[in-house]
């Protein structure tokens, strides 16, 4: 729907850009021709204003906190549905009806058993080696075993990795715990079996509700760094393991998913220090200190996120349930409090975000702090893959970005003793 143009002219020449309007009525300019017409390429570190797609899975609105998948509010999805429901609609884009629900979960539990190598795999990495780079591994790995037909978006291959990761996610918790494995259990739900593989035993209801909660809030998030990341490797025809496993190690960092791991941690450190919130305010409002507040700030979100408030009311309610008392619950509301009262964020519009309780009901039901991130990549798993099959069904081009270069120009090579 192109209803309008920008025409941007340089050094003489010119080019007449559409203005395509989403279905959410937000605008953007196609450039597609920039670049042949003007000479002209644009530089946008961070892509802070650059669509790097067109795509109809996720809707966000960081201004006004909204968050959709397929049209659906993210309240009502977390509230009505469960994780495998979400998984269905973000990937084939309408809620299942009963049969295709059934089907779609048998098909994951008769798929879901790991083959033996890969736990071989994951037994000789060094003990030390953090769950995330085993799980991106292991991912990896499955391309060994399955690599027929894995680089197209075919039924098969997305319901290989779907079923598969819950299981690999568990074995990864035990490898690192130095626990033998726990056998896959088939007849066990998506959740429950994960939650079975991992502790051994099986999860309440209250906790079963509580992860299915946090999965589907974390589901999708439209163009993030990982979910670009998985794109752009599936780009270059790379199979789905290869390119959730590039997403598995973007998601990594803690500027991304590994803040839940960096939150909590920070409220182990205030904790440990005495628990003064302010003197860590104050750092993370001094930039020489280097220090960030872990939970804090969106690149998208500048008013809420609308996944922490979700989650605050989870946190709620599992702590209660479980009976469990903490003090970094207390800090970390102390120090909610202090930075929307603070005009440093106030005036950056820095919010509480996704992580910021997720890392309090993880501790709460018993996880290591090192295995937050990968249940991060448990939950947007459906959302990697359902934005990797969008971009196959596009038929998008490689992505390859442009750069200005502003290195050396041509200069004349000196043997070793004339430099
Ligand atoms: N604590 C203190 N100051 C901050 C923080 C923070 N957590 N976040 C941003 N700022 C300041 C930053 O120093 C800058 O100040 P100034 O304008 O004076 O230079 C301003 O706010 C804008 O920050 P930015 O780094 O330019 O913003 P960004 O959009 O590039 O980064 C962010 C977004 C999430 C990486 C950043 O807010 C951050 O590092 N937060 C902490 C890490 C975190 O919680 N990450 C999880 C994000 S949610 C999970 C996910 O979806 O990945």
């Amino acid at each position: 729907m192109a209803e309008d143009k920008v025409i941007i002219t340089y050094a003489g020449k010119s080019t007449e850009c559409p203005v395509i309007i989403g279905t959410e009525q937000e605008p953007a300019m196609d450039i597609a021709n920039l670049r042949d017409d003007t000479g002209l390429v644009t530089l946008d570190f961070g892509y802070k204003n650059t669509g790097a797609t067109k795509s109809a899975i996720t809707f966000l609105d960081g201004e006004l906190g909204i968050l959709r998948y397929r049209g659906y509010d993210i309240a009502d999805l977390a509230e009505k549905s469960n994780f495998v429901e979400v998984a269905y609609l973000l990937l084939y884009g309408e809620l299942p009806t009963a049969p295709q629900l059934a089907d779609f979960t048998s098909k994951l539990q008769a798929n879901s058993d790991v083959p033996a190598e890969i736990a071989t795999i994951l037994k000789a990495m060094p003990k030390s080696t953090h769950p995330m780079a085993q799980l991106a591994a292991a991912t990896l790995a499955l391309s060994g075993v399955y690599a027929k037909d894995s680089a197209k978006a075919t039924e098969e291959t997305i319901i290989n990795i779907l079923a598969k990761f819950p299981v690999l996610v568990a074995m990864v918790m035990r490898n690192t715990q130095g626990l033998d494995f726990v056998p896959n259990d088939k007849s066990l739900g998506y959740v429950e079996n994960f939650m079975n593989m991992a502790f051994g035993k099986q999860a309440s209801q209250v906790i079963v509700d509580a992860m299915d909660k946090l999965l589907i809030l974390h589901a999708d998030h439209e163009q993030n760094c990982s979910t670009s990341t998985v794109r752009m490797a599936g780009s270059s025809n790379a199979n789905v393991y290869a390119s959730v496993s590039a997403g598995i190690s973007a998601l990594w960092g803690p500027l991304h998913g590994g803040a839940n791991q960096a939150v909590l941690e920070q409220l182990e450190a205030i904790e440990a220090d005495g628990g003064d919130t302010a003197k860590f305010v104050a750092m993370a409002k001094d930039k020489a200190s280097g220090f960030r507040l872990m939970g804090f700030g969106h690149r998208v979100y500048k008013n809420f996120d609308p996944r922490a408030r979700i989650i605050k009311k989870a946190c709620d309610e599992v702590l209660n349930d479980l009976g469990v008392q903490d003090k970094k619950l207390t800090i970390a509301m102390e120090l909610e409090q202090a930075a929307l009262n603070d005009s440093y964020f106030v005036d950056r519009k820095l919010y509480p975000n996704v992580d910021f309780y997720s890392g309090i009901i993880y501790k709460a039901i018993g996880f290591p702090t090192d295995m937050f991130t990968p249940l991060f990549a448990l939950g947007r798993l459906p959302g990697w893959v359902a934005q990797w099959k969008e971009m196959k069904e596009n038929k998008e081009p490689i992505g390859r970005p442009r750069q200005i270069f502003t290195g050396a120009t041509l200069r004349p090579y000196k043997e070793v003793e004339n430099r």
